[in-house]
Order: structure tokens, then sequence, then C-alpha cells
């Protein structure tokens, strides 16, 4: 009658973000360009009668400050050819300097966030809503685990406005 599948078989969005990840992209105003760190925690999902996508930044993260200033983030996804670029983005921070240049990923501007050439999908997103994990709320306190330095993210709710993919 039934049939178990796995969450990943339920859903594209798991593995999308949580195996292949993506790049979330902030314009970088002090500095005349972009930035972006790669990302493997989030979600996609419907929520407010409004399509969305949540990520999480740690505070540590050259990435926190910019997307506080920035109303919009670009939610970028790659093929598996650009695995090294993407850990080269979850390694190196933007603060020391044009990190894309670096990672060889071309860019160009749209609604405010960068639009790399080589993503198979960009979403862009506009914060609606923004908070912090809190300690005293978690249920499962095992989940504590991932936070030793109590760094504790921040994360957005974006509405997803625009999806691109790319023409091959
Ligand atoms: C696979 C992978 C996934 C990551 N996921 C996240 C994440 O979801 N949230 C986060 O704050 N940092 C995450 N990081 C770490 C940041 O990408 C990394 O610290 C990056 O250098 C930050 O860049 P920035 O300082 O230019 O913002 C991840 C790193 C890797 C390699």
């Amino acid at each position: 009658m039934f049939r178990e599948i796995t969450p990943s078989e339920a859903s594209d969005a798991i593995d999308l973000i949580g195996k292949d990840w993506m790049l979330i992209g902030t314009a970088d105003k002090k500095h005349g360009n972009a930035n972006a760190m790669t990302a493997s925690w989030g979600a996609l999902g419907f929520l407010w009668n409004r399509p969305v996508c949540i990520c999480f930044i740690r505070p540590q993260r050259y990435t926190f400050g910019l997307a506080k200033e920035n109303e919009r983030l670009s939610f970028s996804f790659f093929g598996e050819e650009y695995r090294k670029a993407l850990t080269f983005c979850g390694k190196e921070s933007g603060r020391n300097g044009d990190k894309l240049e670096k990672a060889g990923l071309t860019y160009s501007m749209a609604y405010g966030v960068p639009v790399f050439d080589s993503a198979r999908l960009t979403v862009i997103g506009r914060k609606l809503y923004s908070d912090e994990i809190k300690k005293a709320n978690f249920i499962d306190m095992s989940m504590l685990k991932n936070y030793p330095a109590e760094d504790f993210h921040t994360f957005y709710i974006c509405e997803i406005e625009r999806c691109f993919i790319k023409n091959r």
C-alpha cells in the first residue's frame, strides 16, 4: 500500500542545497563589487503565500554584514564542474580581497545582486524576515553541537522574485 521513500526523493530542494550547495551572493557597495559564500544549509519552500528561500549565515562571515545591507540576495546553483570554485568560496573570505575574481567566477549585477554566468539556476530573493537562532529555543539540545563557539546563525526568509536557468 505504501512505499517508503527518502527525504531526498520527496523534495529535490534537499539535495539541491545540501549536496550540490549554493552561493549566497551580495553586492559589496564599499568595494564597488560583489561577494558570495558557499552554503549547504537552507531551504526552499512556501510561506506567507509566497515561494521562499531561507538561508543561514554565521556572524563571522563577511557575507553577514553584506546581507544586512542588501535588500536582495542571489542564490546560485552550479554543475559539478564548479565544485572546486564553490569549495574555494566556502573557505576564502571576501574580507581578504576580491574572492570571486580569484575563484574565476564572472557575473553581472541584476536587481542589485550578482548573477553568475556559469550558474545553471539563479534565484533572486527579496528579504522578508530575519532573526537569530537562539540557544533557549532548541527543543533537541543535541543540535547545539553545531555551535561549539555559540556563533548562532542569522537567517533570512526571502521571497523568490525571479528564477533563471541557463540556456545551453
Ligand atoms: C559546503 C559548505 C557549506 C557551507 N555552508 C554554510 C552555511 O550554510 N552558513 C554559513 O554561515 N557558512 C557556511 N559555510 C562557510 C562559508 O561559506 C565560509 O566561511 C566562507 O568563507 C564565508 O565567506 P565570506 O567571509 O566571504 O562571507 C559553508 C562552507 C562550505 C564549504
